[in-house]
């Protein structure tokens, strides 16, 4: 069938559900979710929203810029940084006035928070300036703008998976979805089409990433000729729950837990002087896989302590109680009295689809844009985290841009008044491409081409990585590509096809592996979270630019600069 609405929004997460409460005033918007809304993967944010409140202490948006570039490796854009910080504090009080329960000091105002990175004075000490609502702030924040959709009548399309963007005469003009609950195929037709479906950790073996975070918004871009951006910066977190790699929260070393490594050390110490615990997530996560490689594990294995013992029961269980029943359900322990293990895991891909500050997609270096196509939240590349992102800047990023990108949607809708004309059905073609692959014939299995992929790009392309593993893993990558042609789906029926679901996520992530690699191959240099060990210094003369990939094959790789307003690169240390 096909639906028509001005703004569909793919993605239901934080970005999709600011953009839709923008719109929805004089738009008639849609978002389609392929998993029941409230479970998106905002909802798994834990520590905070990052914002120079100065609640607690001094603090101003010029230290948070300073911040956010030095966190990024200067290779942020720093127009679209400082429209991130000075948005901060609005972008917190209306949450508030939506309702969000923040976690308060004693006179009332939000309380804030420690947070890696995030400092006074230009880098001097750590400043807290991460509001939070206990340790599951993204879930709070999610409830809240799911309930205001629903207030403002945003028609959701749940449990649907998007199949194909379409495009009539190079403007993006819809989608064709799969509805799991009827097997149907739809058109959903629009003026305009915000991505804002998230990241792709599920390329890698170990992630905190959910279950649904597999990267097609990013796919379905890159099939279509558009480019991606700074695919090469994946970020990992260094307090995986080991050896799941389930989030424990920064909000836990912003309370003062304290990583130790097996020698009872505090490791820290020896890598980030200034701010021990508190720096980067890029430098401990490095720091942490040092350690481990030194053989610096506790009792051997693949993990150091994060040590909560020091807090005290209360403060666990009044701030960190999504941490304390995570460590318990799947540790087993008690925080308060053991410390937790972890290990790095993949937590946020800081490149994705190039756009400028309103969320429009950029189809090439020079910054031409693709007619009604937009983007926003993890799946978008602004570029405002450059090669390593802080944290809480993520859940800023997404309220501030997915507002924007909602607001820019509004006036190019009004601005096209009129009939929806509409390409012609581009169901009948989606559904021939699908009748292909369940009647292809093969002994390969999804999930097992899957796992591979995940291992492969664990083992070379995670937090150190060389020329020859990813020239060995590009190579696998495209083996695995070969051997998906001859992929079986057993699966014959339409509603709930899962496997056929897992079938089309893999395309793309096999797709999006071969770009990671790609980016990461050609920068010849390490830069905030892509560490070459073959060329460990950052190089600015040569590589201070952004990495654009398109589809080819090989895939082709271009650059376009860094926008550098205030900060000029400068050494970076804690
Ligand atoms: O550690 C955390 O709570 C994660 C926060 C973030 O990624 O911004």
């Amino acid at each position: 069938m096909t639906f028509k609405h001005d703004i569909v929004i793919i993605g239901a997460g934080l970005a999709g559900l600011r953009a839709a409460v923008e719109a929805i005033p004089s738009a008639n918007v849609a978002v389609v979710s392929k998993v029941l809304p409230t479970r998106s993967h905002s909802g798994a944010a834990q520590g905070g929203i990052a914002a120079a409140l100065g609640n607690e202490e001094e603090d101003h948006w010029e230290w948070h810029l300073y911040d956010t570039v030095k966190g990024s490796d200067y290779l942020g854009d720093q127009d679209v940084i400082e429209i991130m910080v000075r948005d901060a504090p609005r972008a917190i009080y209306e949450l508030e006035h939506m309702g969000v329960p923040f976690s308060r000091r004693s006179d009332g105002r939000i309380a804030q928070r420690n947070f890696g990175g995030h400092t006074r004075d230009y880098g001097t000490a750590p400043v807290r300036r991460a509001c939070y609502a206990a340790d599951h702030t993204g879930r709070v924040v999610l409830d809240t703008l799911h309930d205001e959709c629903l207030r403002r009548r945003v028609r959701f399309y749940a449990e649907h998976h998007v199949l194909s963007l379409v495009f009539e005469e190079k403007r993006c003009a819809g989608v064709v979805t799969y509805n799991l609950v009827s097997g149907r195929l739809d058109f959903l037709q629009a003026r305009a089409v915000l991505l804002a479906g998230g990241g792709c950790g599920k390329i890698f073996r170990t992630t905190s990433n959910a279950f649904a975070t597999t990267g097609e918004m990013l796919g379905l871009v890159y099939q279509s000729g558009l480019p991606l951006q700074d695919m090469e910066f994946v970020q990992f977190h260094p307090t995986g729950l080991y050896p799941l790699g389930i989030l424990i929260s920064e909000a836990a070393r912003g309370e003062g837990a304290v990583l130790v490594n097996g020698l009872g050390e505090r490791f820290m110490e020896r890598y980030a002087p200034r701010i021990r615990d508190l720096a980067a997530r890029d430098v401990v996560s490095r720091a942490i896989l040092t350690e481990l490689q030194a053989g610096r594990g506790v009792g051997g294995e693949a993990y150091v302590h994060l040590d909560l013992t020091g807090l005290g029961e209360r403060k666990i269980r009044e701030k960190l109680w999504e941490v304390a029943s995570l460590a318990r359900t799947y540790a087993g322990l008690d925080p308060s009295r053991q410390p937790i293990p972890v290990a790095p895991t993949c937590h946020y891909l800081m490149g994705g689809i190039p756009t400028d500050g309103d969320g429009r997609v950029l189809a090439d270096e020079k910054g031409n844009v693709a007619p009604g196509l937009y983007a926003a939240g993890e799946a978008a590349c602004l570029s405002v985290h450059g090669a390593n992102r802080l944290g809480c800047n993520s859940l800023l990023d997404l309220l501030v841009f997915g507002r924007r990108a909602g607001r820019a949607m509004m006036e190019e809708v009004a601005s096209r008044e009129g009939r929806i004309s509409g390409p012609v059905d581009p169901v009948p073609a989606v559904q021939e491409r699908l009748n292909l692959l369940t009647g292809q014939e093969g002994r390969e299995r999804a999930d097992d081409l899957r796992q591979q992929m995940q291992s492969l790009m664990m083992d070379q392309a995670s937090v150190f990585r060389t020329e020859g593993g990813l020239k060995s893993a590009i190579g696998l990558v495209q083996r695995l590509q070969e051997r998906l042609k001859r992929m079986a789906i057993r699966n014959r029926g339409r509603i709930f096809n899962y496997e056929l679901m897992e079938a089309l996520e893999l395309q793309h992530q096999l797709a999006l592996s071969e770009v990671i690699l790609t980016s990461a191959l050609h920068r010849r240099e390490s830069r905030g979270a892509h560490f070459r060990e073959d060329y460990p210094e950052r190089n600015d003369a040569t590589y201070l630019k952004h990495t654009l990939v398109f589809s080819g094959l090989p895939p082709r790789v271009r650059y376009k600069p860094v926008r550098i307003t205030r900060f000029q690169p400068e050494a970076r240390d804690y």
